[in-house]
């Protein structure tokens, strides 16, 4: 990816309609089902970011025939494999994406061959532990150096697996899932923090039958029978409420701002950003709300006001991990400033993400404090413009983007093509949102 910088000058509001690319998550997963169910599935609105075609790139050196059709439409089609992927020539390259590697682990698991799983450096410094152990427990045989990439997983039959998950992670709980539909036998995985369940829902519209269900009221316990085939599906991706949730943060930012966000994404184990974002002041109504395969999707209107604070711990954070960056970046103009704790997974992310935000707040003059699971930052401060550097990472590069819009004078943004990861319009759309 190319070195690049952008610059960020303040605003006085945010005003407009903006449809968002495909939900990352979401295109993921529809992408890697569809390519191992039973028939051709038309995926529209699929995410235009650099993951999401390492996803498709590895799915072809699986022997996965897809095309673009619409680019207007960012339509996919995909001609399923029936669960018959075929052995790689080489290694798959996943990039920068941590939710292709990990949830490819467990589709790859379930074949008999060997797929040796690669990425960029950023994705080698981050755990692989966390499916390691898993699907070695299901009967897949896993190298690696040290829980790092690369993987070299030969896979083959693998039976069923009751397992706790001891980190909170939608991307592990997808990929046992898919590691599980091979199985023999019935799966069974514990989480004591909910993740989104779009791993869950993805499966179910691709015609899996599997239970979810809360157990002792706290605990959520989801179970699949392996031997269970898919059926292909047309399906539009609702818009990305991550990426959405830079814009919110603008117009809860910048009071008379007015925003239309048509086909979000609302499902309720991502939409904890909307009711942290209202308690703080954002006015939000949402309109058009249907469910497009199980995904709750809807109209959102929302408009600036004044800004509280609010503290995020526990089953919260979790709800809003990749959020927190962004909210991050607005906690010093709100009135009380924001709390963040439990949040020690942002760690490894693309970036350290308590660093890097706490190094960019400071660079713009914040008071912050760092925690091992957390920041604290205070209310009431008055940021200057600064060169703020992305660490490759792309929500760091948006969130000090809509922080540098309150700022005094001028924000540079260093290494901000990596927006790209999951939004490569971002920078164009908010360009054309803002008003001066
Ligand atoms: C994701 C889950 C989260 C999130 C990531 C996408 C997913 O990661 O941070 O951006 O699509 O399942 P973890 O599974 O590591 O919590």
């Amino acid at each position: 990816m190319n070195n690049g910088s952008q610059v960020v000058l303040p605003a006085r509001n945010l005003r407009g309609s903006v449809s968002l690319p495909g939900d990352k998550s979401i295109s993921h997963r529809y992408a890697m089902l569809a390519a191992i169910a039973d028939g051709t599935s038309r995926l529209s609105n699929y995410s235009t970011g650099a993951d999401c075609a390492s996803t498709l790139g590895c799915l072809r050196a699986l022997g996965v025939k897809w095309q673009r059709k619409d680019a207007a439409h960012n339509l996919i089609e995909v001609q399923g494999t029936n669960l018959s992927l075929s052995s790689p020539a080489g290694p798959l390259d996943c990039g920068n994406s941590g939710s292709t590697i990990r949830m490819l682990s467990g589709i790859v698991s379930g074949q008999t061959f060997v797929s040796e799983m690669s990425g960029d450096e950023s994705l080698a410094r981050r755990p692989m532990e966390r499916v390691i152990k898993p699907l070695t427990a299901m009967g897949a045989t896993i190298e690696s150096d040290s829980g790092r990439l690369p993987l070299r997983i030969q896979g083959g039959d693998l039976k069923a697996i009751d397992y706790q998950m001891p980190v909170a992670s939608a991307q592990v709980k997808t990929c046992l899932l898919f590691a599980g539909l091979q199985a023999q036998g019935e799966t069974r995985i514990v989480e004591l923090l909910r993740t989104r369940d779009h791993g869950e829902v993805a499966l179910r519209a691709f015609g899996a039958d599997l239970s979810s269900q809360l157990i002792d009221r706290k605990w959520n316990e989801v179970r699949i029978r392996g031997g269970q085939g898919l059926r292909g599906i047309d399906a539009t991706v609702p818009g990305d409420l991550s990426s959405a949730a830079f814009f919110l943060c603008a117009a809860a930012l910048l009071p008379g701002s007015e925003l239309t966000l048509p086909n979000l994404l609302m499902n309720p184990t991502r939409a904890a950003l909307l009711d942290i974002l209202m308690q703080m002041g954002l006015q939000i109504s949402v309109t058009q709300l249907e469910q497009v395969h199980g995904e709750l999707v809807g109209t959102l209107q929302a408009k600036g006001e004044r800004l509280k604070g609010t503290s995020i711990s526990g089953q919260i954070t979790a709800a809003l991990i990749d959020e927190i960056p962004v909210l991050a970046a607005i906690a010093p103009y709100t009135e009380r400033g924001i709390e963040v704790r439990d949040a020690r997974e942002l760690r490894v992310k693309e970036s350290d993400r308590i660093a890097s935000i706490a190094i960019n707040l400071r660079a713009m003059g914040a008071q912050v404090e760092e925690h091992e699971d957390g920041l604290s930052i205070p209310g009431g401060q008055v940021l200057h413009g600064a060169e703020i550097q992305s660490f490759g990472d792309h929500r760091i590069a948006m969130a000090f983007s809509v922080a540098a819009l309150r700022a005094q004078g001028e924000t540079l943004i260093q290494g901000s093509e990596c927006a790209a990861i999951s939004y490569p319009e971002f920078f164009l759309m908010l360009e054309s949102l803002l008003e001066r």
